[in-house]
């Protein structure tokens, strides 16, 4: 389903809903009011979880108003059950959204601190939990705050993109919040049963090492991100996914298989063996072209002379998936440095892919960035390409497209 088609029965996939908004402290606590207002009108029943610093902010009155539910701010309000109340709550929620996501609570949930009833209800949660981050450019980019979102996401928590724009501090950047009616379509998608229910999806991911000797190897700079992210995003819309993956720099994310390559060679043996048993194929790892002609048992030492490496051409495993594909649908990536649309409109052609995805390196583009640009092409025309957005939000883009092809309604059970 589009996101356009999603959007058009808003507020109904919410209803009866049960919701519980964790709201911890940042100046856009004042926007999770709107957000417990647009959730309660759309027929949800919400609880509010405040951590201490968020109370500093908003009272809790105007969430125990708007949700018409008593607001929780204390782990051990009730001395007589001081620990039941987070599980209940826990227990009670369809889903959970934190919003505002401060840098302190993401940090907290990616390592399971439990210290006060905000982090705790998190700790306890085994409904999805949706984070909408907030906070200072500087915080959102600092390494930490990265990591910590990683980690989230490959647990399989769902955090949304922070927004661009002028900020509470005055500066202007990425780190604000959501805005809430999106936040609530997220929630509410959330719900939708997923539109790749009932299809299987096998995606590669990272990067491929060429042993030379026992200690060296030929490789490249794939981090795995964007693969990862397929993965994470066709997995939430109800897909069986096997994943095959490369050396990575990023958390693995949970999938219904998981096969961890080395090799070209042992990256096309693990690809044809889930071929046959899936209905969609996205090559988004980073294989090597070139493989040591011979690798050498022992180390290979210092010699005056120099050292000239004879390298033969590995198989190009996205070309003879696709020359066997019968109805599956077949994705390549194509990384380019120079005439980017030319050069992927080739590479579909010779390769045979569905699907090409063009990547090209430049600022915020690229291997180890968070974020891409891609450009879409379905055989050699030109779907749509998106402006620089973080690897979930193309990630999305990329699935949106494969689900409107009508091979794939086809195929799905
Ligand atoms: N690919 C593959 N097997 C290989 C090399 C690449 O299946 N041995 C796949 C990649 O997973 C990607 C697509 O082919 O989906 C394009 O990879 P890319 O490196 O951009 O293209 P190449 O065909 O390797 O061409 P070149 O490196 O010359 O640009």
């Amino acid at each position: 389903m589009s996101s356009e088609r999603r959007k058009s029965n808003h507020a109904e996939g919410l209803s009866g809903k049960r919701i519980l908004c964790v709201v911890t402290g940042g100046i856009a606590a004042y926007k999770s009011a709107l957000l417990v207002r647009l959730l309660t009108c759309a027929g949800a029943s919400v609880r509010v979880v405040m951590s201490r610093a968020a109370a500093e902010f908003v009272t809790p009155l105007t969430f125990e108003t708007l949700s018409g539910n008593p607001v929780h701010t204390d782990l051990f309000a009730r001395r007589d059950r001081p620990s039941i109340q987070h599980v209940e709550l826990s227990e009670w929620a369809d889903r959970v959204v934190v919003a505002p996501a401060t840098a302190d609570i993401l940090a907290k949930a990616a390592l399971g601190v439990a210290d006060d009833v905000a982090s705790t209800v998190l700790l306890a949660a085994r409904a999805p939990v949706l984070f909408a981050p907030a906070m200072n450019e500087a915080m959102w980019n600092a390494p930490a705050t990265a990591r910590n979102v990683e980690r989230l996401r490959a647990d399989g928590r769902i955090v949304l993109d922070a927004g661009s724009g002028s900020l509470a501090c005055g500066a202007v950047g990425p780190g604000r919040m959501m805005e809430p009616d999106e936040i609530a379509r997220r929630i509410e998608e959330s719900f939708a049963p997923g539109d790749l229910a009932g299809t299987t999806i096998l995606v590669t991911a990272g990067r491929t090492e060429e042993a030379i000797d026992p200690v060296r190897y030929l490789t490249n700079r794939s981090s795995g991100r964007m693969g990862f992210a397929v993965a994470r995003e066709t997995r939430a819309r109800g897909a069986r996914v096997i994943l095959v993956h490369g050396a990575v720099d990023v958390p693995v994310p949970a999938a219904d298989e998981t096969v961890r390559v080395s090799d070209a060679a042992g990256m096309k043996r693990a690809v044809a063996k889930a071929f046959g048993s899936c209905d969609v194929c996205v090559m988004a790892a980073a294989v090597s072209d070139f493989t040591p002609a011979r690798t050498s048992d022992a180390k290979i030492k210092r010699t005056k002379a120099g050292l000239a490496i004879e390298l033969r051409p590995t198989e190009d495993i996205l070309r003879s998936l696709a020359k066997r594909k019968g109805g599956r649908i077949v994705v390549g990536f194509a990384l380019e440095t120079e005439n980017g649309e030319a050069n992927a409109r080739r590479k579909a052609r010779d390769k045979g892919c569905d699907y090409m995805v063009l990547n090209e390196p430049g600022p915020g583009t690229g291997f180890g960035s968070e974020t891409n640009r891609v450009t879409v092409f379905k055989g050699t025309a030109k779907l749509f390409a998106t402006p620089v957005v973080s690897k979930e939000e193309a990630a999305r883009r990329i699935v949106d497209a494969l689900v409107r092809d009508r091979r794939l309604g086809k195929r799905r059970r």
